[in-house]
């Protein structure tokens, strides 16, 4: 029997932060305000070289790094993400690249703000078949490129960043314990972004009606996401054979602090229980639970043996949780240093470039 651990983890930000003073000067709103309905105090914003793979990329090689493992290790790599760079390539394809796995498999998971609780799921039943035995997850957003920056209900909410796991097989007991994964189209109206996918092809029409933008029914997601956080912790905890009081930590979705303080009392636990960190980064999507992880287990919160439930909701709509005991990394012999492999996988890729270009030239010779 095949254990998922999770064994690496980092994260990534970009530098730039937006506070609400700032978006007090955009749209009409204030700090109060924000806090007092939000939770958030600030959030980072990608600059214009920053994107999906450039941040998954930075938290992947931290996250290897601390798994001790190299790119050419990785049989699988999961990006979840709404904001992908191209409908395609897969971004998770880029980060293929970047990181110079070259024996990895790469494809998108498209969940929204739920997604990286699928991701991980989905590499973890991956390697519990015996088909794979190390999977790169990552969760990744530039939603700030989508937000429009003159509807206060949303533009107070979104955030950047990108967060990683590392999954590896292992006999011993532990890692991945449950999931459950869960959606419901007929709410799929409440958080849009309708624009540039084939149902409405970008035109200048569709950036005209502000189809490129995120739109979204506030109160409807709110009372949505109240219902469903307590009720899918509740549920994977059951199909782990779990009790409240084996968990130690909760690590929710950070929408909006308001709406774990729901979940809280729905599950009846103190606040303390929660892993909160959204004062920091507001709603970075499907990156949200992934960077609340990485800042808990660097502050010493979250420990090797704790067991913990991590639960999220999205558009979709989505939700699900996953419970998992942390371990921490395997044993392993030797150090290596997967950022050195980002020279040569730039190298390595110009070098396809080249060849690829060569052969079409051969090729066409030869018709
Ligand atoms: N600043 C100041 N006032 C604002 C505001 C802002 N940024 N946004 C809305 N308001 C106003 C509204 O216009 C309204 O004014 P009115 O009473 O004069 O009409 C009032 O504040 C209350 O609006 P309401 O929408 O009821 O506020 P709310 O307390 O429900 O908070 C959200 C709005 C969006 C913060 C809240 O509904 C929410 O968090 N929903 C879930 C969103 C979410 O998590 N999405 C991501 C899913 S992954």
């Amino acid at each position: 029997m095949q254990y998922a651990h999770i064994t690496g983890w980092g994260m990534s930000a970009p530098e730039s932060v937006m506070t609400n003073d700032d978006l007090s000067k955009l749209v009409e709103t204030n700090d109060q305000w924000i806090r007092e309905r939000t939770g958030i105090q600030q959030r980072h914003i990608a600059g214009p070289d920053q994107f999906p793979s450039t941040l998954a990329v930075e938290a992947a090689v931290k996250a290897l790094t601390i798994a001790n493992l190299r790119p050419t290790d990785l049989d699988l790599i999961i990006c979840s993400t709404s904001s992908p760079e191209y409908i395609f390539p897969a971004t998770a394809c880029l980060i293929q690249d970047q990181l110079g796995a070259t024996k990895a498999g790469a494809f998108d998971l498209s969940a929204a703000c739920s997604g990286f609780i699928y991701a991980v799921n989905m590499g973890a039943q991956a390697i519990r078949s015996g088909s794979i035995k190390n999977a790169l997850i990552i969760g990744t957003e530039t939603l700030s490129r989508f937000v429009d920056w003159k509807d206060r209900s949303t533009c107070i909410l979104f955030g950047d960043g990108a967060g990683a796991f590392v999954l590896q097989a292992s006999d011993e007991p532990g890692g991945v314990l449950s999931a459950v994964m869960h959606s419901d189209g007929s709410g799929g109206n409440l958080l849009t972004l309708e624009g540039g996918g084939s149902h409405h092809p970008a035109t200048e029409t569709t950036v005209h009606d502000g189809k490129h933008y995120i739109k979204m029914d506030g109160n409807e997601v709110f009372r949505f996401a109240t219902r469903v956080m307590a009720s899918a912790t509740q549920e994977v905890l059951d199909c782990a054979g779990l009790k409240m009081d084996d968990i130690r930590w909760i690590v929710p979705h950070q929408a909006n602090i308001r709406i774990i303080q729901a979940a809280a009392r729905g599950l009846k636990l103190p606040m303390d229980r929660f892993i909160v960190n959204l004062q920091n980064y507001g709603n970075t999507s499907t990156a949200s639970i992934p960077i609340a992880m990485v800042e808990a287990i660097e502050k010493g919160q979250i420990q090797p043996g704790d067991k913990l439930v991590m639960v999220g909701f999205g558009a979709g709509l989505t939700w699900g949780a996953l419970a998992a005991q942390w371990t921490g990394p395997l044993p392993s012999k030797g150090h290596v240093h997967p950022e050195q492999y980002r020279t040569f996988a730039r190298l390595r890729s110009l070098v396809r470039r080249a060849l690829r270009f060569i052969e079409g030239l051969l090729y066409r010779r030869e018709l």
